[in-house]
């Protein structure tokens, strides 16, 4: 895919996996290479790997793997050449002005440029308006009565859209063409189809995607007006479910602190990071969607969700978690006393109070139990309804151990026996297990010591791979392994000079192989030397001799069998080969390598 000398060959050439694949999973340093959670199945203990010295990622476990553009096209859902753009973007590699784009493409580039151009203006606008008209003063009064300062207005880009319904308009029509005004979420049009403003009076919260580009804006009425809380449409630079509010200015401390705290407002969100909680992110009164949480994910897995404490709040909770848990999310739940949400919680009962709580926020098992505990729980009927609201909770939970150990829990908790809880958690788990996709066949033992060790040296041996590659080639050696292929595609690339690169030669082999080749390339041990190579080269060459010699041994047999008359001439040359087969097998075998 990446051809040499092509764009996507320089970037591939300068960026650096790690980096990439470390935007989206926790990796740790294990060895000489890095292991995280695999983003592409959910797994609670690290089957996920990155090389960084042959640049590709694999997973033990779900058998994911290839170079950096195909791990950012699986994540991002991206195809090759957007990909290719967005590894560069991440690594900070300029990108050609793309020839090749359609018109069509370019346009819509260029939409969303303007469109993100005219946001960052529209913030900018609504600042000044919070902060130098007489209506926005009397905004600016609502919000210090509702505990923000200037200071915390500035840094959260607070603003003010008046009254008037055309002020944003005026300042920016002239500035861009009229698709973009309509497409942008901005403005509205009436039924003689003029342009208005979409926000009016209305106290303005940025929200912006998670480089921190504004892409859209909630708006919240000053008083009783409705709704309540006005959202940008979906345009082309904002998607609802794509968005965490605050993510932008969250994530180094979502990285550090390795948690987040999810709570559903924009104030609520504003409080909790003003309490010093900065790895908080707000989902927007929407319920939780997937790609958000794979979003979140990139940075921590640990959540801690404290949405309000109403019904809303709780379904919302209950809806959010199912999502979360299919994710392989570790969650906490915290309910906050006195019908509180987050931000007239910290209000009222101050920051130091509110961390408290969020410290001993308890796991989400414990949350539901006492949830289900509300029921009424004198009857087997209601018991049977309790166990039915936790059970899909309970099956989400991928670990097995995990899973066991709650069932325990339940059954203490809820007074039921145990034996019987269990059965109908195996009953569902079974139900379930039918939908999840079969894992691919593990390659740990394909192939013998020492032709697993020649993949590898035609991988590592740098000095003498192409030598190396030679003498396979020339007597066929690997014909017939369980690693032909493997060694095959790599003996191809070895002989021609280049180095080989696990992840491009990867995608020319079947699954199986493919497999074989990742695992290979991530074994370690000491450096390959020539020495070695020769020595694994024997064990093959033997191992192809003792072959043929038991073929040639047969057929001395079935000849002398049958004894016909004219069967000397071939007996003769079959007992030849046999008295050279052997004496090539007679020197001792060399110590086997690995
Ligand atoms: P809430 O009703 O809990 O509002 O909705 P809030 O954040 O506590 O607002 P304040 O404190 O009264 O100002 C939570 C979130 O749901 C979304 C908003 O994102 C809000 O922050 N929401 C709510 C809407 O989008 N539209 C609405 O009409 C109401
Ligand atoms: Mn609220």
């Amino acid at each position: 895919m990446a051809e040499a000398g092509s764009f996507a060959d320089r970037v591939k050439q300068q960026a650096d996996i790690v980096r990439v694949v470390g935007e989206y999973v926790r990796l740790k340093k294990s060895g000489l290479n890095f292991t995280g959670l695999c983003p592409f199945h959910s797994e609670k203990t690290p089957s996920f790997s990155v090389s960084q010295t042959k640049q590709f990622y694999y997973c033990f476990g779900c058998g994911a793997g290839g170079d950096v553009f195909k791990f950012v096209m699986e994540m991002d859902k991206l195809p090759f050449p957007e990909a290719v753009r967005a590894v560069a973007e991440k690594c900070g590699i300029a990108i050609p002005r793309a020839k090749e784009r359609t018109p069509e493409e370019r346009k819509e580039n260029q939409q969303r440029t303007s469109i993100v151009e005219m946001h960052r203006e529209a913030a900018a606008f609504f600042v000044l308006q919070l902060n130098t008209t007489p209506e926005g003063r009397a905004a600016k009064g609502y919000l210090l009565d509702r505990g923000l300062d200037a200071e915390a207005m500035a840094r959260f880009g607070i603003g003010f859209a008046p009254s008037g319904g055309e002020a944003l308009l005026r300042t920016i029509r002239q500035k861009y063409p009229e698709n973009a005004l309509e497409t942008s979420g901005l403005f509205s049009r009436d039924q003689s189809g003029r342009f208005y403003d979409r926000f009016r009076r209305r106290v303005m919260f940025p929200i912006a995607n998670d480089s921190g580009k504004i892409v859209a804006f909630g708006g919240r009425a000053l008083g009783d007006d409705l709704p309540k809380y006005l959202n940008s449409p979906e345009t082309p630079i904002y998607t609802k479910s794509n968005i965490l509010y605050h993510l932008d200015r969250a994530k180094e401390a979502l990285r550090q602190r390795d948690f987040a705290v999810l709570v559903e407002g924009y104030m609520d969100a504003i409080s909790v990071a003003r309490a010093g909680i900065t790895n908080v992110v707000a989902s927007c009164g929407t319920s939780l969607t997937e790609p958000q949480v794979k979003l979140l994910n990139r940075f921590t897995h640990r959540i801690i969700v404290n949405y309000d404490p109403d019904t809303a709040g709780q379904t919302a909770t209950e809806r959010s978690l199912t999502i979360l848990l299919e994710q392989g999310a570790e969650v906490r739940v915290l309910a906050l006393p006195g019908g509180k949400d987050p931000d007239s919680f910290i209000r009222s009962e101050g920051a130091a109070a509110y961390t408290k709580l969020l410290n001993e926020a308890p796991p989400y098992v414990d949350y539901l139990i006492s949830r289900a505990r509300k029921m009424d729980m004198s009857t087997g009927e209601g018991k049977l309804r309790a166990v039915n609201f936790l059970m899909p909770y309970v099956q989400r939970i991928p670990d097995r151990i995990l899973r066991s150990e709650w069932a325990t829990r339940i059954a203490q908790q809820l007074r039921i026996e145990e034996p019987v809880l269990r059965e109908s958690i195996r009953k569902a788990a079974s139900e379930r297990r039918g939908e999840v996709k079969a894992r691919p066949e593990l390659v740990g033992r394909v192939g013998k010591p020492a032709e697993r060790r020649l993949v590898l040296m035609l991988i590592e041996g740098e000095e003498f791979r192409s030598r190396l590659a030679q003498d396979i080639r020339a007597e066929e050696l690997h014909r017939g392994l369980e690693s032909e292929r493997v060694l095959e595609v790599l003996v191809e690339a070895c002989a021609s000079g280049t180095r080989p690169d696990a992840a491009t030669l990867a995608m020319a082999l079947e699954e199986r192989d493919r497999r074989l080749l990742f695992e290979i390339a991530f074994e370690s041990g000491a450096p390959p030397t020539w020495e070695e190579a020769e020595s694994c080269l024997t064990v093959l060459r033997r191992r192809r001799a003792e072959e043929e010699l038991s073929v040639v041994q047969k057929e001395i047999e079935s000849l002398a069998a049958a004894a016909g008359a004219g069967a000397g001439s071939e007996l003769r040359r079959l007992l030849e080969r046999k008295q050279e087969l052997r004496r090539k097998l007679d020197p001792p075998a060399p110590q086997s390598p690995v």
